[in-house]
């Protein structure tokens, strides 16, 4: 058993094209939500919410994505490979979630503290996913997150803050490990 300085230390971003076809089973899916719902919460808003894409519903996410990107893409600018490559990145994927931050009705913390909340939420999971070989990354086009979508049923208050991509990863995927030192980054009072 891999300890958890292992895992986060092992965790990396690991995009489609290193995804094997096989699926993921709905279980798993379901064991690595629930990993997110264990996420720390100030005020208990709980404010991570999820879209599972899977099966017949990653088929449309696909489908609507290519729609979005030409709809959305500033004038001049739509290019029909990166559409492409972006539909190729769902329909490699075993499963893709929408990552969503509902805000607290009552407004009773700041916005960056549920959005802090939903960012953890994602760690719990994409460490999960790192023990479990299923390679898992954070993908946040503005073309997703800058506009609020009735395809993907957001509720009032509710904002998508990206797609989170997964599939088993490839066995002879290495990703490079890149950080400069956390003594250049703390300062010990
Ligand atoms: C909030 C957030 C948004 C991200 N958005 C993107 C993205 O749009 N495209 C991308 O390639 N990677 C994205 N990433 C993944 C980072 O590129 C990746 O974590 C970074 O390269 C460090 O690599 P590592 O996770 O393997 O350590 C995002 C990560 C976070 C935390």
């Amino acid at each position: 058993m891999k300890s958890i300085t292992e895992i986060i230390k092992s965790r990396r971003a690991i995009y489609p094209p290193n995804y094997q076809a096989k699926q993921i089973p709905k279980e798993v899916i379901r064991k690595i939500l629930e990993a997110a719902n264990w996420a720390p919460t100030h005020k208990r808003t709980e404010p991570w919410r999820f879209k599972v894409f899977y099966d017949d519903a990653k088929v449309q996410l696909a489908n609507w994505i290519g729609k979005a990107m030409e709809q959305y893409a500033k004038p001049g600018k739509f290019d029909p490979a990166k559409q492409q490559k972006m539909i190729n990145k769902v329909t490699k994927s075993s499963c893709v979630l929408a990552i969503c931050m509902q805000r607290d009705p009552a407004e009773r913390l700041p916005e960056w503290e549920e959005i802090a909340s939903v960012a953890c939420a994602v760690q719990n999971m994409w460490l999960l996913c790192t023990d479990y070989g299923i390679g898992a990354y954070w993908s946040s086009p503005s073309f997703i997150t800058n506009h609020p979508h009735e395809f993907l049923k957001l509720a009032d208050g509710e904002r998508c803050l990206g797609l989170f991509y997964m599939g088993w990863q490839d066995k002879d995927v290495k990703m490079k490990a890149l950080r400069s030192p956390i003594g250049q980054k703390v300062i010990w009072m």
